[in-house]
C-alpha cells in the first residue's frame, strides 16, 4: 500500500541484498519509521517487541530470520538454535511455525554453501504468496460486501466493524481482514469502519485508524465495549475480523476481545465474518479453547499507556494504582457456531471441518 504516494510492503530486502527492512510498527501512527533487521537475534527480538506483529508478518520475519542465520552460520546447530528462539518469540499464530518449517524443510540436506541463498528465496516466496493470497482474500470478501450493498438498495453507507489490526500492515500486503474494505471502497462502495481500539497495545487506534486514514476510508474509532451497543442500534451491518489460527473445524483464535464482538454479533443478527490465509490454518487441531496456547504478555501492557502530548512528546504514563496486578491475555478464541463465513484465498466458506476441506481438499 502506498505512505504518501510511495509503495511500501511490510518487510523487503534492503538494496545490500541481503539485510531486512521494515516498517516500526511501535512509532505508529506518530511516526513512519523504517528499520533494519541485520541478524537474526534482531529479527526475533523485533517480533517479540511487536515491532513487526499480526500473524502473517511474524512469519515472513521468521522466514527471513532464518536467513539471516543462515548467512552467517549454515549449520545444522544454527538451524535448530534460530529456530527454536524464533519459534518461541510468540506462540499462538501458526503462520510463525508454518513459515520457519517452510524454510528448514527446504534447507534439509542442502550443502551449507547454499543454504543462505534456498533460505532468502524461501522468504521471498512466502512474503510474494502473502501479497497474493491477501490480494485474493479481498476480491472474495468485497462480493459480500457488495451483496449487503445491492440490499441495501446501493443507497447508504455500508458499516463494518473490525477489531484489532488485520490491515496491511499485520502482513506483507493488503491485509485479511481489511483487504476487502480495501477493495470495496476502491470499486466506490460507500463504506464506513468502526475501528476498535483494541486495549492493551491499541493496535485499533494506532494502526488500523493509521492504514484507513492513510487510504481514505472512512472510519471512526470507537472504544472496545462499544460494538455491541452499535450493533443494538443497527449501526453495523457486519463485522471482519481476522485470526492467528483457526483450528479444523473452524474456531477461531484472535486478539483479545473477539469472543465477545462475536457474541454481541450474533444477539444481534449481524453477519460476523472471519478473513485468513491459508498459513492460518492449524490442521493438527480442531478445539481452539482447549488446544490453541493463548500469549500472556507483561502487565506494564495493561498499565501504562503512552501518547503524544500536545507538544509532541511521545509520553509513558501509568492509569492504574501502585500495587494493583494487572493480566495480559493477548488472545482469545471464537468458536466456529459464532462465525457466519471464513472468507479465504480460495473463497467463503462455512467455519467448519466440511467448509474448510471443501475449499482446501489436500487437508481432507
Ligand atoms: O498481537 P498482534 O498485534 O500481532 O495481533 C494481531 C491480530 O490479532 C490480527 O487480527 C491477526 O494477526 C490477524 S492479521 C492478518
Amino acid at each position: 500500500m502506498k505512505v504518501k504516494g510511495v509503495a511500501y510492503r511490510t518487510i523487503w530486502v534492503n538494496s545490500d541484498g541481503w539485510s531486512v527492512g521494515i516498517i516500526d510498527q511501535t512509532k505508529l501512527p506518530h511516526a513512519f519509521v523504517t528499520t533494519s533487521l541485520a541478524t537474526w537475534e534482531e529479527a526475533a527480538h523485533a517480533i517479540k517487541a511487536m515491532i513487526v506483529r499480526g500473524a502473517p508478518l511474524i512469519g515472513a520475519t521468521g522466514a527471513y530470520g532464518l536467513a539471516l542465520a543462515m548467512r552467517v552460520d549454515p549449520s545444522d546447530a544454527m538451524l535448530e538454535k534460530a529456530y527454536t528462539v524464533i519459534n518461541e518469540t510468540r506462540p499462538t499464530a501458526i503462520n510463525l511455525k508454518w513459515a520457519l518449517d517452510r524454510v528448514r524443510n527446504a534447507l534439509h540436506n542442502k550443502p551449507a554453501s547454499e543454504r543462505a541463498a534456498i533460505a532468502y528465496r524461501v522468504a521471498a516466496e512466502i512474503a510474494d504468496d502473502d501479497v497474493a493470497t491477501c490480494s485474493s482474500i479481498g476480491d472474495h470478501g468485497l462480493k459480500i460486501i457488495d451483496a449487503l450493498y445491492e440490499k441495501a438498495g446501493r443507497k447508504r453507507t455500508i458499516n463494518i466493524l473490525t477489531h484489532c489490526n488485520a490491515g496491511w500492515l499485520a502482513t506483507v500486503d493488503w491485509g485479511t481482514a481489511i483487504a476487502p474494505i480495501y477493495k470495496a471502497h476502491d470499486a466506490g462502495i460507500p463504506v464506513h469502519v468502526w475501528v476498535d481500539e483494541t486495549r492493551p497495545r491499541n493496535q485499533g487506534a494506532s494502526l488500523t485508524a493509521w492504514e484507513l486514514n492513510s487510504h481514505g476510508v472512512p472510519h471512526t474509532v470507537i472504544v472496545d465495549n462499544a460494538g455491541g451497543h452499535l450493533m443494538q442500534h443497527g449501526q453495523v451491518d457486519m463485522c471482519i475480523v481476522g485470526t492467528d489460527r483457526t483450528t479444523r473445524e473452524g474456531d477461531v483464535c484472535n486478539k483479545i476481545g473477539t469472543y465477545l464482538k462475536a457474541l454481541a454479533a450474533h444477539d444481534n443478527g449481524v453477519p460476523f465474518y472471519v478473513a485468513l490465509p491459508h498459513s492460518t490454518i492449524d490442521w493438527t487441531i480442531r478445539d481452539g479453547v482447549k488446544e490453541i496456547p493463548i500469549e500472556e504478555r507483561a502487565q506494564e501492557e495493561v498499565t501504562v499507556m503512552s501518547g503524544r502530548t500536545s507538544d509532541g512528546e511521545i509520553v509513558p504514563v501509568t492509569i492504574t494504582p501502585e500495587g494493583s496486578k494487572a493480566a495480559n491475555f493477548g488472545f482469545d478464541v471464537t468458536p466456529a457456531r459464532l462465525v457466519t463465513g471464513l472468507i479465504t484465498e480460495r473463497g467463503v466458506c462455512a467455519a467448519s471441518e466440511a467448509g474448510l476441506t471443501k475449499l482446501y481438499p489436500e487437508f481432507a
